[in-house]
């Protein structure tokens, strides 16, 4: 991957193919590159001053130096009004340089501070290089002509030496391979991505980082009791797993154990079962695996910039398949919490397993709190589009807290709210609950059901239905390419690092 760079800038010395500045809209003065040379400022001022470019977002022009100082080009680039500019400007803006960067053909390139220095825009400005410079061609042809040279370093240049840039840079570097990470897996086509597969590489990432790992096969998880996963696995010829992955930091004291518990949906492929889906778009349903990716990918990340915290990730993979052998409409599942449910949709598929995989986690590790990711309802797109995840908690700290990171992170939540009507929407005749509320507040009753297995615990659910991939709705940033995004990892890994005890230096 990229690695990002952060240097004081010098820019009439700074040797570099591609020298990005950007361009508030409307606005002429130049005077932060008056290091240039004479005749390349002159020529850049004219460009501005005649109009032909006003820097409105995402826009750019290209000017040839022609052997007038260190750059061979200058890029300049639209960052549109100056008084809308955000740190998700700065991430798009970087995204969009990487990629024009890309399309010339270079190794390497530069940019100028967009806006005033601060950590924000340094985060921001790395994670738009190295998250847009993501592509998935591991199925392509290497000698494709297609694919242009990797660029493997780009520099930010700043109006500081602080050392504390670079150390903001590093850790923005770490937190987007492990998105990147999660994109990879993500991205593998259902007839590579197995739930063995993905336990499998589970375990490789482990034995990388030094976490602990556990792998629950097919027949353990009956002994155990995990009614939910079993039944939903049972149709397919891919047994089902359990992967379990412990980061402990081993610098906290007494008292300061309690672990996060994170739980990631990892459906390898959802065709909806006996209740089988339509085939429009069920291609698309490779990405019912991404809440699952992104908890692996948050474990990475954690162990990779030794975080002073403790998290537990449990990731239930199935392949929800119609056979001979499915699971069907009316069966009633006995589930590891001792609760009974009805299924009357075997496309619910998504909470069946969570609530396995929560109880157990809980049973278990008795986290300080809970959250869960899942590709789990198409209600949740309804509601809220194909730009915002939608989340549901029993603690309000928890859930605030979520929300407002996400302003920062550009990873758009917003909550919805779980009264006890919802949950009469999942009463069941035969069972204690059944698996599908109906249409209304579909979003909703899913997370009521899963709230069933929360055991008290303060937890959040966040459905990434829309988000985990680009898809119809989806709203395009330059630091999305296609298919999967890796949503959810670096607003949790900021959560998780919130919540960091001060290391003993
Ligand atoms: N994985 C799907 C949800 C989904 C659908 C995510 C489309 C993204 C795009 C989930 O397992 C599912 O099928 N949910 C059903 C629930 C219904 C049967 C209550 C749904 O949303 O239709
Ligand atoms: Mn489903
Ligand atoms: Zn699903």
């Amino acid at each position: 991957m990229v690695q990002v760079k952060v240097e004081k800038a010098k820019i009439d010395q700074k040797q570099t193919s591609l020298l990005v500045i950007g361009v508030f809209e409307n606005e002429h003065d130049f005077s932060q590159s008056k290091e240039l040379d004479p005749i390349v400022f002159a020529s850049i001022k004219e460009t501005l001053e005649n109009k032909e470019f006003r820097g409105t977002f995402g826009s750019s022009i290209l000017v040839y130096t022609l052997g007038r100082g260190p750059m061979k080009k200058i890029m300049l680039l639209g960052l549109g009004k100056r008084e809308k500019f955000t740190d998700e400007s700065a991430r798009i803006c970087a995204g969009k340089a990487a990629q024009k960067a890309k399309e010339l053909d270079a190794k390497e390139f530069s940019m100028l501070q967009f806006s005033n220095l601060d950590e924000g825009l340094v985060e921001a400005m790395t994670e738009g290089v190295a998250l847009a410079l993501y592509s998935f061609d591991k199925y392509k042809a290497s000698n494709n002509k297609e694919l242009p040279a990797k660029i493997d370093e780009a520099t930010i240049l700043i109006n500081s030496d602080s050392p504390k840039f670079q150390s903001i840079a590093d850790r923005a570097n770490l937190v987007v391979e492990a998105v990147n990470f999660a994109r990879d897996i993500a991205n593998l086509p259902p007839n590579d991505c197995p739930p063995a597969q993905l336990a499998s590489i589970a375990m490789s990432l482990a034995q990388e980082y030094g976490l602990k790992a556990q792998v629950v096969d097919r027949y353990e998880l009956e002994n155990m009791g995990m009614g939910g996963i079993v039944a939903v696995g049972k149709g397919s010829n891919n047994p089902s797993k359990l992967i379990i992955l412990e980061y402990n930091s081993g610098v906290l004291g007494e008292g300061q154990q309690k672990p996060y518990l994170l739980v990631g949906k990892a459906v390898t492929f959802d065709t909806g079962g006996i209740s089988i889906k339509p085939s429009e778009k069920m291609d698309e349903m490779k990405f019912d695996k991404c809440g699952g990716c992104t908890v692996l990918a948050v474990m990475r990340a954690v162990a990779s910039m030794k975080l002073a915290v403790n998290v537990v990730g449990i990731v239930p993979s199935v392949e929800n398949m119609p056979s001979a052998t499915s699971y069907r409409p009316g069966d009633i599942i006995r589930m590891y919490s001792g609760k009974t449910v009805e299924v009357l949709n075997t496309d619910a598929e998504g909470r069946m397993i969570l609530a396995d995989a929560l109880a157990y986690g809980i049973a278990t590790y008795s986290p300080k709190a809970v959250i869960d990711l899942a590709t789990l309802t198409g209600a949740a797109i309804i509601a809220l589009g194909a730009n915002v995840a939608a989340i549901v908690g029993t603690n309000k700290q928890l859930t605030d807290r979520l929300r407002k990171l996400s302003d920062k992170t550009g990873e758009k939540m917003w909550e919805l709210p779980l009264y006890d009507e919802y949950h009469e929407q999942i009463k069941s005749a035969y069972a204690d609950i059944k698996n599908i509320g109906g249409r209304p507040g579909g979003a909703i009753t899913a997370a009521a059901f899963l709230s069933n297995f929360a055991n008290g615990v303060p937890w959040v659910h966040i459905d990434i239905a829309g988000t985990a991939w680009t898809q119809e709705g989806t709203y395009e940033r330059s630091y999305n390419p296609k298919g999967a995004t890796g949503f959810g990892v670096r607003t949790l890994v900021k959560l998780l690092m919130e919540d960091e005890k001060p290391q003993p230096s």
